[in-house]
């Protein structure tokens, strides 16, 4: 592992960082709240700021006013609503980076991974502002009786969406929801995690400087026993990214409320290396894969099935790879693999890499704590000989950790790569595209990449992105990501003859006829 020079390793300000000056201002805060939370950079540890530890009172304040701003946009075209989203996305790529200052000053991750959040949410909205008509637009259907029954559909919205962001991409994952949840004419109501508000405040500036009216992106901030349970019990969504274990407690809350929800939950995801792959990118692609943002990442790679044919191979040259990593604090893009987020994660993953070597894990490079580097840091980390009685093997580790097993045919390795409670993503890396596509098929995973760890079916927003099994319910991106946050309603309109005989004629009858005519619409194509 290599020290990146270049950067900066303290930051000699002990509160109020000017990086994120005046965004606590942002906060929905009820009279009376005191309360703070401080905020440290995990790249020395230093106190940058504190937020609000808002509660029920704070939440009560926010959603009465994102409901009341909720009206007035809802009735806002389509296309106005559109035009906001594309400013947006102009603002975010123009603005980076003071966007990526702030993220890596609370995550302590490296510029290249905050830059991915700043990708990602500038592809999302313009995915979106270029689709409200499509998706949201009123659409015909078709009518039970043809030329007597005419069937709109209006997607009307929920009203206030809750979401509910976790730290690993404090950006991404706090706005990327939110946007198609505005396009469709919702109030979000945000409540990012504590490490990284400052974030997600840095993302309502950003869209109120594209023109969202400022009522209607709420930000909470606080303590997610706080404020968690008070929004979803005053919302009429609530989105869910982080754990499985919180996700199931927000589940089971909206289960309650009968409120529409998603959850983007945890994963174990494989990659599935076969004799054929190229092995070159396939290194590549799994150290980026694994190592990416520390692997605080749901969908990065824990697990790599290799076949036994090119097992030493690869093994030797993903090592060799890994120990080139750059580990760094730097405000630039240097460094490729940055801090774990706090103190609370480093001593996660240094559990669960304990615990596997003390029951006979081999580690065949990484390991260790870097404190030389700063207080969080972990080397990247590739295990062999990891068992099922680890805590390693099974759990996520959201570390820079990953283990590597041999296999010698393709069924078993399918079957390994599906033994395991969650079901979010996974990686084939094959010479054969079709063969890599069936394997895909075969895979229980919300997204499956072939040659690629994660970014292919993550980047391509068209296509919905979330979990099988316990990784989660519904989804994120596509028609899926935006439609989630609307009612459908049905509007029919029957014209001449209602619903039931007519006037006179006896019900015999008009079961006779009615039944010739399903007969009839079934076999003319026209008429189905
Ligand atoms: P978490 O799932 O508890 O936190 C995510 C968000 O939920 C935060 O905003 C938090 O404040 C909020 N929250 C916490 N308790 C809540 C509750 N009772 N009701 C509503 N909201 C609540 O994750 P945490 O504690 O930050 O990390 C614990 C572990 O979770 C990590 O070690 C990691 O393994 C996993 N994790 C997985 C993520 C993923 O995307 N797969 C993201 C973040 C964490
Ligand atoms: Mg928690």
């Amino acid at each position: 592992m290599t020290v990146s020079e270049s950067g900066t390793s303290a930051l000699d300000v002990d509160t109020d960082d000017e990086r994120v000056a005046g965004l606590v201002d942002l906060v929905t805060v009820a009279d009376g709240t005191t309360d703070t939370i401080p905020v440290e950079a995990p790249f020395d540890g230093e106190q940058v700021g504190a937020i609000p530890a808002c509660g029920e009172a704070d939440v009560d304040v926010a959603v009465e006013r994102a409901r009341e701003a909720q009206q007035s946009w809802a009735d806002r075209s389509i296309a106005e609503r559109e035009e906001v989203l594309s400013r947006f996305q102009d603002l975010v790529l123009d603005r980076q980076s003071e966007l990526l200052d702030v993220v890596q000053l609370e995550t302590g991750k490296a510029r290249r991974t905050a830059f991915e959040e700043v990708q990602s949410c500038a592809l999302t909205a313009g995915y979106y502002s270029h689709r409200g008509e499509r998706f949201l637009g009123r659409e015909k259907r078709k009518g039970v009786v043809p030329g007597m029954t005419q069937v709109e559909v209006n997607h009307t919205p929920v009203g206030v969406a809750g979401l509910i962001s976790p730290w690993n991409y404090p950006f991404e994952l706090a706005l990327s929801d939110a946007l198609p949840a505005l396009l469709a004419g919702n109030a979000v109501v945000l409540k990012p995690a504590e490490q990284t508000s400052f974030t997600a405040l840095k993302g309502k500036q950003l869209l109120e400087e594209a023109g969202l009216p400022a009522d209607l992106f709420q930000v909470v901030t606080g303590r997610g026993p706080d404020v968690g349970p008070a929004m979803t019990d005053r919302v009429d969504y609530v989105g869910f990214t982080g754990s499985t274990e919180t996700g199931r407690i927000v589940g089971e809350q909206a289960g309650r409320n009968l409120l529409k929800y998603s959850l983007e939950l945890g994963g174990k995801n494989p990659a599935l290396v076969f004799p054929d792959a190229d092995l070159d990118r396939a290194v590549e692609g799994l150290v980026h894969g694994s190592f990416s943002n520390a692997g605080q990442l749901c969908i990065s790679i824990e697990r790599c099935y290799v076949h036994e044919d090119v097992y030493d191979e690869f093994l030797e040259r993903f090592v060799a790879a890994t120990e080139n990593v750059e580990l760094g604090t730097g405000y630039d893009f240097e460094a490729e693999v940055g801090s774990l987020v706090s103190e609370e994660q480093l001593e996660k993953v240094t559990e669960h890499v304990e615990d596997a070597k003390a029951r006979g894990a081999t580690v065949h490079t990484g390991g260790e704590p870097r404190p030389d580097v700063g207080p969080y840091f972990f080397e990247p980390t590739i295990l062999t000989d990891v068992e099922m009685d680890m805590d390693l093997c099974c759990e996520e580790t959201f570390g820079p950790v990953v283990s590597v097993y041999p296999f010698s045919d393709t069924d078993e390795a399918i079957a390994e790569a599906n033994d395991t409670d969650y079901g979010l993503n996974a990686s084939v890396w094959t010479g054969d595209t079709e063969f890599g596509r069936e394997v895909a098929r075969q895979i229980r995973a919300g997204t499956v990449n072939v040659n690629e760890a994660y970014a292919a079916a993550y980047s391509s927003i068209d296509a919905p992105m979330g979990g099988m099994k316990d990784s989660g319910v519904g989804r994120r991106h596509g028609p899926e990501g935006v439609k989630k946050y609307t009612e459908p309603q049905t509007v029919a309109v029957q014209k001449g003859q209602g619903m039931a005989p007519p006037d006179g004629v006896p019900y015999w009858l008009y079961a006779k006829v009615t039944t010739g005519a399903l007969k009839l619409f079934d076999k003319v194509p026209g008429l189905r």
